[in-house]
């Protein structure tokens, strides 16, 4: 088996009791670590063309006393219900469009039921709910034992918008989540708005007009604003009514319109700055924290969207994408968005980045993230970042390609590193996947959990504790 498995389709839903252990499992991990990712490439003899595209799939691992159970799942969204009833592809993902008229295009702008809401980019939990989220509302509701789909989250207000990001903040200082939605338009609007930890209504804190809407994954957010890192992704939403291209072939790259930061404040819901700086671009951010009065954001830069071509199917399979990951930047600038700098933190190239929980908004000292080995075909080691003392140690095994790592405390942890880092992890040579858990310090291996199959590579997970306060990113 090859890294093309990472890319390659799990049709088989199963629900394991007791996975085998090598190791141990620490027996203080009482909750869940759920994951979402695409996971069947394939409807009827057409294909998905994007890695973004699979229909979606959750795996979760139950840790209960030093035993981990395993269940994954399909999401039953309109995306996936439709493709398996009619047996071809029936909604445009990211980087795939089914053919279809002109009319009928013109007309999926104003039916939300034939957009994409194929959950597979993050899971998180809402008004006490476990949801799957893409780029679109609403997010998907699933009962956190069972995997199975309970319908569309359903907000109790009227708050509009077409696209959103699968990134929400959690600030625990607020009990509120963070979000934004863009609603496309001859104008268009980035409608960013709070909604309580317990509640389902949202509450709209700034609109902002824009005549360009940029693409962004995800955003920032430190203690007291929310930061709008507009790269030079260009959407023209007229031109998507009217022109039959997929979403990925409407991000336009408009290098000499720089990037636009905007900076927004939480509370009051002001615009306190807006400025522009050279051309980058970004999936993800990292973090957000003020110091000695200036606003600092981390983020894992690429130079351009190159990234978004490099990952449809046959180039990553075939093994013709050469790099995947980016590299750390910090931007430096003042709460008017004045004055921006950049540095570059580390050589190395990472991506899916992951923060102390508690850290989020707040000066933090560690990140771990996937990265890329010189000359590996994909992300094959965990590495661990330490801004403080500018040091980077790594784990990495043969045949081995990990995901996403999920930092989760120790109980009574003191430092900011103690706890270990979760990872689902393909190994090509078992030609199965296994849940990794690392000691966050030290990055040695603790323990590992081995299931049958190999669980193709996906995006984003987080960790829920059985305690009344849920702990994620
Ligand atoms: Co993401």
């Amino acid at each position: 088996m090859s890294l093309r498995a990472g890319f390659e389709s799990l049709e088989r839903e199963t629900q394991v009791d007791t996975l085998s252990i090598e190791g141990d499992i620490p027996a203080w991990l009482q909750g869940s670590l759920i994951r979402t990712g695409p996971a069947k490439f394939e409807v009827g003899d057409e294909s998905y063309r994007h890695w973004f595209d699979g229909l979606g799939m959750l795996h979760a691992f139950q840790f209960q006393g030093g035993d981990v159970s395993y269940a994954n799942r399909f999401i039953e969204s309109g995306s996936y219900c439709e493709a398996r009833d009619e047996g071809r592809i029936v909604r445009s993902e990211f980087g795939t469009d089914p053919c279809r008229s002109i009319f009928k295009r013109a007309a999926q702008i104003l039916s939300p039921d034939e957009v994409t809401d194929n959950a597979n980019i993050n899971v998180t939990k809402l008004a006490g709910q476990y949801v799957s989220m893409t780029e679109t509302p609403p997010p998907i509701a699933f009962d956190d034992e069972t995997l199975e789909t309970e319908g569309y989250f359903e907000f109790d207000d009227d708050v509009d918008g077409d696209v959103t990001t699968a990134h929400p903040h959690r600030d625990t200082d607020r009990s509120h989540v963070y979000n934004y939605l863009t609603a496309f338009g001859r104008r268009s609007t980035y409608r960013i708005y709070r909604q309580p930890f317990e509640s389902r209504t949202r509450e709209v804190i700034s609109e902002i007009d824009v005549n360009t809407p940029r693409y962004m994954h995800s955003f920032g957010a430190s203690q007291q604003y929310v930061i709008l890192v507009e790269f030079p992704v260009v959407i023209y939403p007229l031109q998507m009514v009217f022109r039959g291209e997929t979403f990925a072939e409407h991000l336009i790259w408009e290098p000499d319109r720089g990037t636009r930061i905007r900076v927004i404040d939480k509370e009051s819901g002001e615009l306190v700055g807006t400025g522009t700086t050279e051309p980058f671009f970004a999936f993800h951010h990292i973090n957000a924290f003020e110091q000695d009065g200036e606003l600092v954001v981390d983020l894992v830069a690429y130079p351009d969207t190159g990234i978004i071509d490099d990952l449809y199917l046959d180039e990553l399979r075939n093994e013709t994408t050469s790099l995947v990951a980016g590299q750390m930047r910090r931007l430096r600038m003042s709460p008017e968005a004045e004055n921006i700098r950049h540095e570059r933190l580390f050589d190395e190239y990472l991506e899916l980045p992951r923060i102390h929980p508690s850290r989020v908004g707040r000066r933090h000292r560690h990140v771990w993230a996937g990265s890329q080995g010189e000359s590996a075909p994909f992300v094959n080691q965990i590495a661990a970042f330490d801004l403080d003392d500018r040091e980077v140690s790594t784990w990495h095994e043969p045949s081995c390609y990990p995901g996403e790592p999920i930092f989760v405390e120790r109980p009574d942890a003191e430092a900011e590193d103690d706890g270990v880092l979760l990872s689902i992890v393909l190994d090509t040579d078992e030609e199965t996947s296994f849940l990794l858990v690392l000691d966050a310090a030290t990055l040695e291996p603790i323990g590992r959990a081995r299931v049958s199959h190999h669980v193709p590579f996906g995006f984003h997970a987080q960790y829920f504790d059985e305690g009344p306060e849920v702990r994620d990113g």
